[in-house]
């Protein structure tokens, strides 16, 4: 059911070259984005298309129905009662999901067997198993997937990964990081269900995993080489406390503490042979970075965000789509596995098994 708003007027669409880069204004690619899962974070993925020229939210679709309403009518937008109804709407180019994880594979498939391009909250899918089927279904129809790792394409990121490969520090030997908040046992959040696939594992950890990826596919190292990990498990069964440790073949380790009964500083410090970049407190969101080489002074930059943040992700894959592209070079699909894969591992390592496995 279309309840309010209309199909736009067809647009023309940037050229290739907008492909990769946030754009900053300058190559708007117009895009009308379903969204699916109106939530908490859902509000901030609508409040950052305010600061994308040329998207905007055409359609949700959620849960309870009024919740859905409440959501279209703060953030003006059609209202679906039906997923099925949502990817049948022509008004609607691509689908965010905002669901809670153990639905965000199903949603997927749907919408790419819709031939609609998908922008998933992280993580993409509950299993690796899971993601495995949504990205292969990505492939069969030929239809574009990111995972929505949002903290990728933040100015802050964007001038950790120029360092890197400028070689400022050298050849990373060490990463360490935090990513710890005190979050109250509630067995109704989500955060603590095992048949939402709730934990620390999922819910943060794919953040510290995929930046120390991320870092190390800088400089050629392609997959992770093993781990150790140990944790804690909350009254439901899920991880409450990780503490993980991750190798490369070439012997560099990263190092992560992740947990909802703690907190802590929240930097991540990257170390070479030569130097160490700081991603400031929260480094997931980070608007400072500091290079320090050995002997020289140490160089900080500010790079505030332009909006919330979410709008460069929205950039970036509203630039694929347009492109044709079916994956975003920044977040690869093989990325997203490895971490799928490496978290499901983990989670077997510590006794946490969900429901529906
Ligand atoms: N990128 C980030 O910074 C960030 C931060 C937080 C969370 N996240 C991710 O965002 C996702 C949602 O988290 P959240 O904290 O926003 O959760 P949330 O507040 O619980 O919102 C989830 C929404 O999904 C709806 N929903 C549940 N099952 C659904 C289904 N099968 N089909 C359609 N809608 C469904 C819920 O409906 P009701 O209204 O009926 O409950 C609710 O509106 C998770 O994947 C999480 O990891 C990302």
């Amino acid at each position: 059911m279309r309840r309010a708003g209309a199909p736009d007027k067809a647009q023309d669409w940037p050229s290739a070259a907008c492909f990769g880069r946030p754009m900053h204004n300058a190559c708007a690619t117009p895009l009308r984005w379903g969204l699916v899962g109106p939530g908490k974070i859902a509000q901030r993925f609508a409040d950052a298309l305010s600061a994308v020229p040329g998207s905007r939210l055409a359609a949700v679709q959620g849960g309870r129905p009024s919740h859905a309403e409440a959501f279209a009518a703060h953030w003006p937008a059609a209202v679906h009662h039906e997923l099925a109804a949502l990817l049948a709407d022509p008004g609607v180019d691509a689908i965010y999901i905002a669901t809670p994880h153990q639905a965000h594979a199903a949603i997927a498939l749907a919408a790419l067997d819709a031939g609609k391009p998908v922008l998933c909250e992280k993580p993409l899918a509950a299993t690796a198993a899971q993601a495995q089927a949504v990205v292969g279904r990505t492939a069969e129809r030929g239809v574009f997937l990111m995972e929505a790792l949002w903290s990728r394409f933040l100015p802050s990121w964007q001038q950790l990964r120029a360092w890197l490969e400028a070689g400022e520090i050298g050849s990373v030997h060490t990463i360490q990081g935090t990513f710890c908040f005190r979050l109250p046992y509630d067995a109704g959040s989500r955060l603590y269900a095992p048949a939402l696939a709730g934990g620390v594992l999922l819910d943060i950890g794919v953040y510290a995993f995929s930046l120390a990826q991320w870092v190390m596919s800088a400089q050629g190292e392609r997959a992770f080489g093993g781990f150790d990990v140990s944790g804690v498990l909350a009254p439901s069964g899920v991880d409450l406390h990780v503490a993980a440790q991750l190798h490369w073949p070439g012997g560099a380790v990263a190092q992560f503490v992740i947990g909802f009964d703690a907190s802590a500083d929240n930097a991540c410090r990257i170390h070479g042979q030569r130097g160490t970049i700081t991603l400031h407190p929260n480094f997931w969101e980070s608007t400072r970075v500091t290079l320090q080489r050995r002997g020289e002074p140490e160089r900080t930059l500010e790079l505030p965000l332009r909006h919330n943040g979410f709008e460069y992700q929205i950039e970036a894959a509203a630039a694929c789509i347009a492109a044709g592209q079916h994956e975003n070079a920044a977040i690869p699909h093989a990325h997203t596995l490895a971490v799928a894969e490496l978290s499901d591992a983990m989670r077997r390592r510590l006794g946490v098994r969900y429901p529906f496995e």
